[in-house]
């Protein structure tokens, strides 16, 4: 006797983290009609485990696949993130897929600061090359390809700045108009200047960023707007691809630990669930400790983990000169306790100074950041005393921004001004040695080439 004919599964849906149910036509504000918990999109077509397949491919051919359209002139095979396609939601119109080549960004080693983190093996993801500079661009194609896909004239998002700057791009680039919240007087220039470039209707609202997502949400209630920011379960699936172009560069080897910053804790939920799937479907066999650093002054899930072992959100007060996670009450966070969890990684929270300091660390090995992306380094110091890293571990630091976003926070570091008031004066003074302010001189060869061997001498002593 024939067995009875089994339904197809979905390709993918939208799932609640909390209630499980799923949301047939989710809600503008991507929230569980049910429960009010976030969505995330499942894939009940894969078939995980031994054997496991998707869309009738094992991990080898999927891997074989990958790597062959790095060669080919087709715009989505050489975008980073839908060059693994087979991972992320299906678009049946490949047309309506907005694309800015993301993804692709390098792994470069960090020899200066692995030898003061005191770990050996030391690299960092440089997402913040991508093409507007940071990483929010992965998940942005996805969710603007969603919204571009579903008919949207509007997109809109609450930031600290990179998420408007990608969103005003990929807006563009769709022929849909974007709509920034953003807190006045909080978020850099450079990121203010993209998204007026790429022509979005750019609203300062005076209150910090999560008063932004407060209004959004009430504005979507009210508009045909699409919201783009990381409660969007279609962003944490594009930026997924981070992990798994990570992990293709390391040749399928996993490295022992991935250190992220902390901000709305959309980025470690979707790296982690990266990482969980890539186990689940056979890719790695061993899962990488994905830790999350939050700025002393912005330490929700920090605190939210030491206090109540991640079952109660603590929301603080923001305040960080690293702006971008200068957030008070990270939607995400049940998502990255989870990931937490889940790779048996954990949190650490790291001082203004601290973050400075790392920062032109990093800039010191040639790569450069933005401040929030170096809490990462200032975090693995913390670690490593800790014992948590041990010295001859493996370990990836995702750098989140492009040192340009933020030139205003360089040049107060190198110019003595990033502590001059606020408390930190004491601390600050052993900034010195990293401080490397422009110099004034006359047009004379003789001047700068007394200045070349004044500093050759400081070198050499
Ligand atoms: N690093 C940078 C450079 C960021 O811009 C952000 C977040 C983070 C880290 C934290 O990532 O929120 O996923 O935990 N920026 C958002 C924005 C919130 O609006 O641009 P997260």
């Amino acid at each position: 006797m024939n067995a009875p004919a089994q339904p197809k599964a979905p390709l993918f849906q939208l799932r609640c983290i909390a209630c499980n149910a799923v949301a047939e036509e989710p809600e503008q504000d991507f929230r569980c009609t049910a429960c009010g918990d976030l969505l995330e999109i499942a894939y009940p077509a894969w078939k995980t485990g031994v054997g496991m397949r998707v869309g009738g491919l094992n991990a080898t051919s999927l891997q074989q696949l990958w790597r062959h359209r790095k060669k080919s002139l087709v715009p989505i095979d050489q975008s980073g993130v839908w060059r693994f396609r087979e991972l992320l939601p299906h678009f049946p119109d490949e047309k309506k897929i907005i694309t800015l080549r993301e993804g692709n960004t390098p792994l470069y080693e960090l020899p200066g600061c692995a030898a003061i983190g005191g770990t050996d093996r030391l690299f960092a993801k440089h997402q913040g090359m991508n093409p507007t500079g940071s990483f929010k661009d992965t998940g942005m194609t996805v969710a603007a390809s969603a919204a571009h896909a579903a008919g949207f004239r509007w997109v809109a998002c609450a930031s600290t700045g990179n998420t408007s700057a990608s969103m005003a791009g990929y807006a563009a680039r769709g022929g849909m108009r974007g709509l920034v919240l953003i807190p006045e007087g909080k978020i850099s220039f450079g990121k203010l200047s993209q998204a007026l470039d790429y022509g979005a209707l750019t609203c300062q609202l005076k209150t910090d960023f999560d008063g932004c997502l407060r209004v959004l949400h009430e504005v979507v209630h009210r508009m045909p707007v699409y919201v783009l920011n990381s409660t969007n379960p279609y962003r944490i699936e594009g930026q997924k691809t981070a992990a798994i172009e990570l992990l293709e560069q390391l040749g399928w080897e996993p490295p022992d630990h991935i250190i992220v910053p902390g901000g709305n804790l959309g980025n470690s939920s979707a790296l982690g669930k990266a990482l969980v799937e890539m186990k689940e479907l056979g890719f790695i066999s061993g899962l990488p400790k994905l830790s999350v650093i939050q700025a002393e002054g912005a330490n929700a899930l920090v605190r939210t983990m030491r206090e109540t072992g991640g079952e109660k959100l603590i929301s603080v007060q923001a305040d960080t000169a690293a702006t971008a996670i200068r957030i008070g009450s990270p939607a995400s966070w049940k998502k990255a306790v989870r990931v937490l969890e889940a790779t048996g990684g954990t949190v650490e929270q790291v001082s203004e100074v601290e973050i400075a300091l790392a920062k032109a660390e990093i800039g010191a090995d040639g790569i450069g950041c933005e401040p929030a992306s170096a809490v990462t380094l200032a975090g693995l110091k913390k670690l490593v005393k800790q014992g948590f890293v041990k010295s001859g571990e493996m370990v990836v630091l995702i750098l989140t921004g492009h040192l340009l976003k933020d030139p205003e926070f360089t040049l107060k570091f190198h110019r003595g001004d990033l502590f001059a008031e606020g408390g930190h004066e004491a601390e600050a003074r052993s900034l010195k040695a990293q401080q490397r302010a422009p110099i004034v001189l006359e047009a004379t060869a003789d001047a700068v080439v007394r200045a070349l061997r004044e500093t050759e001498g400081k070198v050499d002593n």
